[in-house]
């Protein structure tokens, strides 16, 4: 397994690849690996001849200095699992490689950023399509791979490939969930005991939700919500109930689309999201 840490290295590394005719593609994580990182990496490798990982904590899409500072990190722990899995080369830049010059560009994601993540943790995607346009232009996969539990990043990640017209297809995975329901999350390292415990609710009430669709949407958020509220560990900074093209809230289930409710729950200092699939 390579670990390359220049952006020279890891492009003359894919151009001796694709001179070959092998496809390459990438798993962008900002390390603290997990299961659902794991079920990423094992999808790039069935679908490509060769994988990269980057490993990059991106300052940019940290709306809180405290949350940045307290990013899990453990790089040898990563790059052992990396070996494991067989991955062929790892990325691993240091913040100079990424942003050489001030990046001071401004993305326009029309709706998708005015709700949810994008509307309690400002400017974040704005910081995420900076790092994964980045990432993209320097390694030039064909296939990209990302997780479901951030389903409107994956949404505007998306957006950002077909708006930059950039040649990749961005591949995304379902949620990899813990035995007792809670969805794998770099930040559930932070947890206590205490609150690892309580924040299995969080699956849970979700999942009981997508069996109450006979209660009209504003009902269903408020019972959710308050059925997350009344566990003293845990507190709902938002439970919204969306379109799964445009990310609007929706007002009844006859959406023609797809129906997702995404939730942010905060334990302690530790901000948790997951969603679910409504139809
Ligand atoms: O989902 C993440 O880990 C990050 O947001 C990503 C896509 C690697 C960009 O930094």
């Amino acid at each position: 397994m390579e670990v390359l840490k220049t952006v020279q290295a890891v492009r003359s590394f894919c151009k001796e690849h694709k001179n070959s005719g092998k496809t390459i593609g990438l798993v962008p994580t900002m390390g603290a690996l997990h299961e659902g990182h794991i079920s990423l990496v094992k999808k790039c490798k069935k679908e490509n001849n060769i994988t990269i990982v980057s490993i990059f904590i991106n300052p940019e899409q940290f709306n809180n200095k405290n949350d940045f500072r307290n990013y899990p990190h453990d790089i040898e722990r990563d790059l052992k699992i990396l070996k494991e899995q067989n991955t062929d080369c790892v990325f691993v830049p240091p913040e100079e490689e990424i942003y050489p010059a001030p990046d001071y560009r401004m993305f326009n994601f029309g709706t998708l950023d005015k709700s949810m993540e994008g509307a309690f943790r400002p400017g974040h995607f704005n910081g995420v399509a900076k790092v994964v346009s980045r990432l993209f232009q320097i390694i030039e996969a064909q296939r990209a791979y990302f997780g479901e539990k951030d389903f409107q990043q994956l949404a505007i990640i998306k957006q950002m490939v077909k708006f930059i017209n950039l040649p990749v297809e961005v591949r995304s995975c379902p949620t990899v969930r813990n035995s007792d329901g809670l969805a794998q999350s770099s930040r559930n390292a932070l947890l206590n005991p205490q609150q690892r415990t309580h924040a299995s609710l969080i699956s849970k009430v979700l999942f009981e939700a997508r069996d109450k669709k006979d209660l009209p949407v504003e009902e269903l958020k408020n019972w959710v919500a308050t059925r997350i509220n009344e566990n003293p560990f845990l507190e709902v900074e938002y439970f919204e109930i969306a379109d799964i093209e445009t990310l609007q809230p929706v007002r009844s289930w006859e959406n023609g689309n797809g129906i997702i409710g995404c939730i942010a729950v905060k334990t302690g200092n530790v901000r948790l999201i997951d969603n679910v699939f409504f139809k």
